[in-house]
């Protein structure tokens, strides 16, 4: 009996402990005292002071740091892409654009992966601009036509958007197409390219056997083999390959966008793939735009915790222990240096650390002055709905976490900015 008691008791007391251990911090004075790395001093001492130095030296070994301690480093693609156009309908929209569904098949050697891109372009008869963004629910959340298949891969539960028992299901139809506002983005001038993001690697842990992984099984895991984010951005890379042939595209004018974790992911496609000439986060938070040492809202604790299959195995060496990264994000912003970036938050998404989002905005900035530009004019956190745009632009608007109308207007007036 007493051998029970005492059992409950320690279970009792680290359940207690774990509560306490994951109870965020949104208090500005508990922040821990800390000093980002240098983002242009070299890992052996060296100072950055022009661009060619930055381009030629710092910016690989940032990238090289950042596969080894946190994302993983992905393969280099070596295999075939073939692509078949599934739906075509060029009188969309009373003859104002095309909307297509094309599937991509990756293969290499006897593996082989689909991909279902859903692609909306102008009739303009000129190269567009496009935004390319993973999408959470699946192709038919933003059509609200039955053509537009249900996807058929692992799928997050989610009552309101029609997922049981991790099946999609056609209760989800059009409900995502006020967070994909694609009438808007066509009208503005732009294409837009999206695909479900499961069916490049589902969300779960899977010990990396399905999704992109499984093309390169043959493979030892290392501790700083890629995972889930990098398996998304990898396969945006992919997608990427596939625009760059397509004639109604402008490739040089590809924004990659994602919200939340496929925020992450967008980072970390435009850290590793230069083809994308413009980077947007939109509440990407902790181990995305926002600066992990603050350790406000998510952390990097609590992500290994949780989800542990979003990044490298050596990451887990900095369980609580952020302060010793040997990088921290702004230094992943400045990657994407000199193109244009857009960071976004939510006032009340405190999870995602906005003001975290903006430092780290301002601290990749002195890249963009190595290349003669601006990247984020202020340095105070800007009211609430008015955005900052320099070569980084920022916004910190009301309302919660999630990828909105008014975020997608910022994006269009930045594209329109620098496009
Ligand atoms: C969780 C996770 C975040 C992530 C978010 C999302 O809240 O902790 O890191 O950004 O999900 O993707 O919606």
């Amino acid at each position: 009996m007493k051998t029970i008691f005492t059992l409950i008791y320690f279970v009792g007391i680290s359940i207690q402990v774990l509560a306490q251990d994951f109870e965020p911090n949104y208090e500005e004075d508990k922040i821990p005292e800390y000093q980002l790395p240098d983002l242009l001093r070299m890992e052996n001492g060296h100072l950055i002071t022009n661009k060619r130095q930055w381009s030629n030296r710092r910016r690989a070994e940032l990238v090289e740091i950042f596969e080894n301690e946190i994302y993983g480093k992905s393969p280099v693609w070596d295999g075939q892409i073939s692509s078949k156009v599934i739906l075509e309908n060029k009188d969309y929209l009373n003859g104002e654009a095309t909307r297509k569904v094309v599937k991509l098949t990756l293969k290499r050697g006897e593996k082989s992966l689909d991909f279902n891109l859903l692609v909306f372009y102008p009739n303009s008869g000129k190269q567009v601009p496009a935004f390319l963004g993973l999408n959470f629910y699946g192709n038919h959340t933003i059509s609200s036509d039955e053509q537009v298949a249900v996807p058929d891969a692992w799928i997050r539960n989610n009552e309101k958007i029609g997922s049981f028992n991790n099946k999609a299901s056609e209760k989800g139809r059009g409900q995502r197409i006020a967070n994909w506002p694609y009438e808007e983005i066509l009208t503005r001038g732009y294409g837009l390219v999206t695909m479900y993001y499961g069916e490049i690697d589902p969300d779960y842990e899977d010990g990396f056997k399905d999704g992109v992984h499984a093309l390169y099984s043959e493979r030892k895991r290392e501790p700083n083999s890629w995972a889930s984010i990098a398996g998304w951005a990898w396969g945006l890379s992919r997608v990427m390959d596939f625009l760059e042939g397509e004639d109604w595209i402008d490739n040089k004018k590809v924004a990659v966008l994602g919200h939340s974790r496929l925020g992450k992911a967008a980072l970390w496609a435009g850290a590793t793939d230069e083809r994308f000439a413009m980077v947007i986060s939109n509440n990407s938070g902790c181990g995305g735009a926002a600066l992990s040492r603050r350790a406000y809202g998510e952390t990097v604790g609590r992500m290994i915790e949780v989800i542990p299959y979003w990044f490298s195995d050596s990451f887990k060496v900095y369980y609580k222990r952020e302060n010793d990264l040997p990088v921290d994000q702004h230094q992943l912003l400045a990657l994407m240096a000199p193109r244009p970036l857009y960071v976004a938050s939510g006032a009340e998404d405190k999870w995602a650390d906005p003001k975290g989002e903006f430092l780290s905005c301002v601290a990749a900035s002195p890249v963009y002055k190595l290349f003669g530009k601006v990247g984020m004019p202020a340095t105070v956190l800007p009211p609430l709905d008015q955005p900052v745009m320099g070569t980084i632009g920022y916004h910190i608007r009301s309302g919660g976490h999630g990828l909105l109308p008014y975020d997608w207007q910022q994006y269009l007036d930045f594209a329109d900015m620098h496009f």
